[in-house]
């Protein structure tokens, strides 16, 4: 066992971070309130000693002005950020949000829609984010850019090897799962687990665990669709349809790593698919798949789901993180395959789900390096 805390640092004070950060402060509280508390939502309580509220925050970035230069328990509840309240409360903490690289962080087209929609740029003198990481013991950095921030995300990537910093990349900006990147953190012998979150209950994981059920009983899927619609900033800015080249690459071969022969280009339509301000964080999935069982005869399949985006992320780098501090501890660098199959849409290695999981426990229990 290594150390009592894990700190973590955030780009991106957005949705999906405010979530993880009120849903440690639930968990915590269930706990300090209750010894009895059985907390619900959580695939590992305990993870190599580690619980959810062993992990703290030591650095916050971002680059809107109602963030930037805020106390991070005021930032992660300004607009945009339109996600469920999980927990309120907040403690008063030291981390005070610092001035990112904007780079690409922001899409031209946000300025045709209101304020409280859109990223609004600070106009504030960016930190020298290796030193915030350095300063603040941060042990690993959790990537939460919108989608087709390419080079923001190899900005704090970099930053990450200079300091020494783990990555969680939840994005689909293609960094440990890119050979290239990935030899850069394993010289280095700096953990990282990615890309692009897979949520815990998710279009994906659904879509992923159907393809492979269609598999298994012999089922031929000859078509199938996934669109998805929700009214957060991360479906705004995949309005931009120059920003989603990778979002597409990653939902698309997630399915198709589940199939034996993969469908032919025509054959798959997965993607973000429109903005629905009302929705806010509330995503909804409309999924038909098409096949053919015994006999060639023909059956189809319509799904449709509803969840909230923002903590469905949550519920699996609340596992990440953990995951990533004990390979800290154990001196472990580069890709961990398992975590990264496990909870991630485009790791370097694709695994069944249950194969993944079987991974993931072994690595926790040290039966298996990565
Ligand atoms: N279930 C999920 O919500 C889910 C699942 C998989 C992947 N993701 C991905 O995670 C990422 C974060 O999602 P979100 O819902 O929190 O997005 P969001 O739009 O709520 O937050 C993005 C944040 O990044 C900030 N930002 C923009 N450019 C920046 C820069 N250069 N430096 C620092 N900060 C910058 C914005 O101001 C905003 O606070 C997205 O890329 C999304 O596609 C989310």
């Amino acid at each position: 066992m290594g150390k009592d805390k894990i700190r973590i640092g955030v780009v991106g004070v957005g949705n999906c971070a405010s979530s993880l950060i009120q849903g440690i402060e639930f968990y915590r509280d269930g706990n300090e309130r209750d010894s009895k508390f059985e907390p619900l939502g959580l695939m590992h309580l305990d993870i190599g000693g580690y619980k959810p509220w062993d992990i703290e925050v030591g650095a916050a970035f971002d680059i809107d002005r109602r963030k930037v230069g805020k106390p991070l328990k005021e930032a992660l509840f300004a607009k945009p950020n339109c996600t469920k309240t999980l927990y309120p409360h907040l403690n008063d903490s030291a981390v005070v949000v610092s001035m990112g690289e904007v780079l690409d962080g922001v899409s031209e087209h946000m300025k045709d829609y209101p304020e409280d929609r859109v990223f609004l740029v600070a106009n504030e003198k960016p930190c020298n984010v290796e030193k915030v990481l350095k300063e603040s013991g941060t042990d690993i950095l959790l990537n939460y850019l919108p989608v087709g921030s390419d080079r923001a995300t190899e900005f704090y990537a970099q930053a990450c090897l200079n300091a020494g910093v783990s990555l969680i990349n939840c994005m689909p900006s293609f960094i440990v799962s890119d050979r290239h990147w990935a030899r850069r953190f394993e010289e280095k012998g700096i953990p990282v687990v990615g890309d692009d979150v897979k949520s815990q209950m998710g279009a994906t994981i659904i879509h992923r665990a159907l393809a492979r059920l269609f598999e298994d009983r012999g089922v031929k899927l000859d078509r199938t669709y996934q669109i998805n619609t929700g009214g957060n900033t991360d479906f705004l800015n995949m309005l931009n349809r120059s920003r989603l080249r990778n979002k597409r690459i990653s939902k698309t071969e997630a399915i198709q790593s589940q199939l034996d022969i993969p469908l032919e280009p025509e054959n798959i339509h997965i993607g973000p698919s429109d903005y629905v301000p009302w929705q806010n964080d509330n995503k909804v999935c409309f999924l038909r798949m098409e096949g053919r069982g015994f006999g060639e005869v023909s059956l189809n399949l319509e799904l449709r789901l509803s969840v909230e985006d923002s903590p469905n992320s949550g519920g699996m780098t609340i596992d990440a993180i953990r995951c990533c501090q004990l390979a800290r501890t154990r001196g472990i660098g580069g890709p961990l395959l398992s975590i990264s199959a496990y909870a991630m849409k485009h790791p370097l290695v694709q695994f069944p789900d249950s194969e993944a999981k079987v991974m993931v426990e072994e690595f926790i229990q040290g039966k298996r390096e990565r």
